[in-house]
């Protein structure tokens, strides 16, 4: 085995919808502002961060046909994790019935990503089929006060499973990380997200592209072999912006914003889930995973899409 697929996705949204509308209601906002300036009509709110991720843990594990004794190693990449400790990912385990190897990952909003690559690279030394989940409840975080930033965020998980196989499908993949910019976005223990909103934009799409870029050279294609871009859903003028600049026309890029608003490390898998499940991806098609988060981080990667 020289290689690494993906087999199986799922995913997992709480069923409480909190609107625009609704949040215009305590905040001095409104649905249109929010529209225009993000892209995000609504989000879904509620239960824990394990709980979402065993959903889409299942959903899956299902699709990839795996048993819990099939996973030998799970990573589960989360910026909300339910307990200072354990690790979310032995609440998961013992859910999902694995005897395996599990550990959180945390690189805020592109911690699926860093995930991916990191399950990729344990392929190499050995695993043969790991679960990747990104799962993140931020709404626990949110100041419901600050109309700069309770717009955004919403809760959810996506998972894969990724299998060694006799071709590399994890074609090439960029992670990075500029800590000097931690104080632009972070969240105090017992304390709310702080942002500023503005200078995390201006950063995000600057390290998307030069992550892009980076993951597209390291596996020696360019934009014009990419099908997909599957990018962080942070706002849609983040995402075009940073398509456009990378030579991608703006319908290449799977969006879910509009109903999940940010979910941090789940929004990768979840985008990627409504894609699959439409049916939008198909076999054979290059993927870019591209996400930027708080640190800053950020990754990418292009994936041979072959479930
Ligand atoms: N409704 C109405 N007006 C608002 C709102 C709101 N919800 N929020 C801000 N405004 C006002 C501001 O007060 C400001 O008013 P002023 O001109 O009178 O001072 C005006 O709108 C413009 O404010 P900006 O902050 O410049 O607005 P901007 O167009 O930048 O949009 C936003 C703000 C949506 C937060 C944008 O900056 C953004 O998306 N930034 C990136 C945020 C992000 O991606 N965060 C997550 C990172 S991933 C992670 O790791 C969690």
């Amino acid at each position: 085995m020289t290689g690494a697929r993906i087999i199986g996705w799922g995913t997992a949204l709480p069923e409480k919808v909190v609107t625009n509308d609704d949040l215009a209601q305590t905040l001095d906002t409104s649905d249109a502002w929010i529209r225009e300036r993000t892209g995000i009509a609504e989000r879904r709110i509620g239960g824990s961060t394990a709980g979402l991720s065993v959903q889409a843990a299942q959903a899956a594990m299902s699709k990839a046909n795996v048993s819990p004794d099939d996973i030998d190693l799970l990573v589960l990449s989360t910026t909300t994790a339910d307990q200072l400790f354990p690790a979310t990912a032995s609440v998961v385990q013992a859910e999902l019935g694995l005897t395996c190897g599990a550990f959180d990952l945390n690189a805020a909003c592109s911690g699926f990503a860093y995930g991916l690559v990191t399950a990729s690279a344990m392929v190499n030394a050995g695993f043969e089929t790991i679960l990747v989940i990104g799962a993140d409840t931020l709404s626990r975080f949110v100041n419901w006060d600050d109309r700069g930033s309770a717009i955004l965020f919403g809760d959810g998980a996506g998972a894969i499973v990724l299998q060694a196989s006799d071709e590399q499908h994890i074609l090439g993949s960029d992670l990075g990380s500029d800590g000097t910019a931690a104080g632009i976005l972070f969240c105090e223990h017992g304390g709310k997200i702080e942002m500023e909103g503005r200078e995390v934009f201006r950063r995000a799409v600057r390290a998307m592209v030069g992550s892009g870029h980076r993951a597209m050279d390291q596996a020696g294609v360019t934009p014009a072999d990419i099908d997909w871009v599957v990018p962080h859903q942070a706002n849609t003028r983040i995402i075009d912006s940073a398509c456009s600049k990378l030579g991608f026309r703006p319908e290449q890029a799977i969006d879910v914003l509009h109903y999940t608003g940010n979910t941090s490390s789940a929004s990768i898998p979840l985008a990627l889930g409504a894609a699959a499940d439409d049916g939008r991806i198909a076999s054979g098609d290059l993927l870019l995973f591209v996400g930027f988060g708080a640190g800053m981080t950020w990754a990418a990667t292009v994936v041979r899409w072959n479930p």
